[in-house]
């Protein structure tokens, strides 16, 4: 396994497998990998010969009050994960690499990246867009992965790759959660013992809409209610939003028929964690 800090280097390293006809698979993280990221790595191996792991906290998708300064980082963990997992490369930039003085570059996808997160988070997705497509021209990989516990997050990048030609296949994998439930994330690391107990609610609530589609409600509010009710039990909890949207587009639904994307974001003490589920309303 090698590992990767400068940019130059990786660029040579892409074009010598794309030359020797290899297929590159990547697999974009801010590392502290956890097994939501190890089933990334794994969902790729059979889709291309060489996997690269990026491992960069990107400042520009943090905001000013955010978690980066504190945002857990161990590479030598990761890096015997990686080595564990088989994976060819780790991609391993500084921020100074990646955004040198004078840098002004930023791709903002409009629309998507103000809704959900992106309300309580602005400039969040402008910093994940343009990253991700850093690390794209860097790397040039044919295929990316990315989870579904960042669901908007895959809706944006879709929409950047599609909107800017990017000839890059994205994949999805689907959410790693711990055997209460809870989402696996980074961020699970900062609840204290009172907040883990209760965190595997935000999943109970995402299940309850779902029981409630498959009793054929139809009516969103219905379900915005009982989950706001549910959340509401956790102690020192905040709402920051329950959105039912169309999975593909994140357009508010006005009837639950089809696919609908039930996403949450909420604030356990100062921690805020987000959890998604797609349910399927009944046909009427
Ligand atoms: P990070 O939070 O490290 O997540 C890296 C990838 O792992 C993302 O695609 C995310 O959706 C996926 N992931 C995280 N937890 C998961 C879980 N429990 N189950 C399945 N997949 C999970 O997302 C980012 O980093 C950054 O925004 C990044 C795309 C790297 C850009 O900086």
């Amino acid at each position: 396994m090698r590992v990767v800090k400068q940019i130059p280097e990786m660029q040579t390293l892409s074009k010598e497998f794309r030359n020797s006809g290899k297929t590159i698979g990547l697999v974009p993280t801010m590392g502290y990998l956890h097994e939501g990221h190890m089933s990334l790595m794994r969902n790729l191996r059979d889709q291309c010969q060489v996997r690269v792991v990026s491992i960069f906290v990107n400042p520009t998708q943090f905001g000013p009050n955010e978690d980066l300064a504190k945002y857990p980082r161990d590479f030598d963990r990761d890096k015997q994960l990686c080595r564990e997992e088989k994976v060819d490369v780790i991609f391993y930039p500084s921020s100074q690499k990646m955004y040198p003085p004078h840098y002004h570059t930023y791709i903002q996808v409009e629309n998507l990246s103000e809704v959900m997160c992106g309300r309580s988070r602005p400039g969040h997705f402008r910093g994940v867009a343009t990253v991700v497509a850093k690390l794209f021209n860097i790397i040039n990989p044919h295929i990316a992965i990315f989870g579904e516990k960042d669901y908007q997050q895959v809706v944006v990048i879709r929409q950047m790759v599609n909107d800017l030609n990017f000839e890059v296949q994205i994949l999805t994998s689907p959410i790693v959660r711990e055997t209460d439930g809870l989402a696996m994330s980074s961020r699970n690391k900062y609840l204290t013992a009172a907040e883990r107990k209760f965190a595997p609610v935000l999943y109970q609530s995402l299940l309850e809409a779902e029981k409630m589609c498959q009793r054929g409600i139809q009516n969103p509010a219905e379900i915005v209610e009982k989950m706001t009710a549910l959340l509401n039990k956790i102690p020192q909890s905040r709402i920051d939003y329950i959105s039912l949207v169309r999975p593909e587009t994140l357009t508010p639904v006005e009837k639950i028929q089809g696919q609908v994307l039930v996403a949450l974001a909420v604030y356990l003490g100062s921690t805020r964690l987000i959890d998604n589920i797609i349910i399927k309303g009944l046909l009427k």
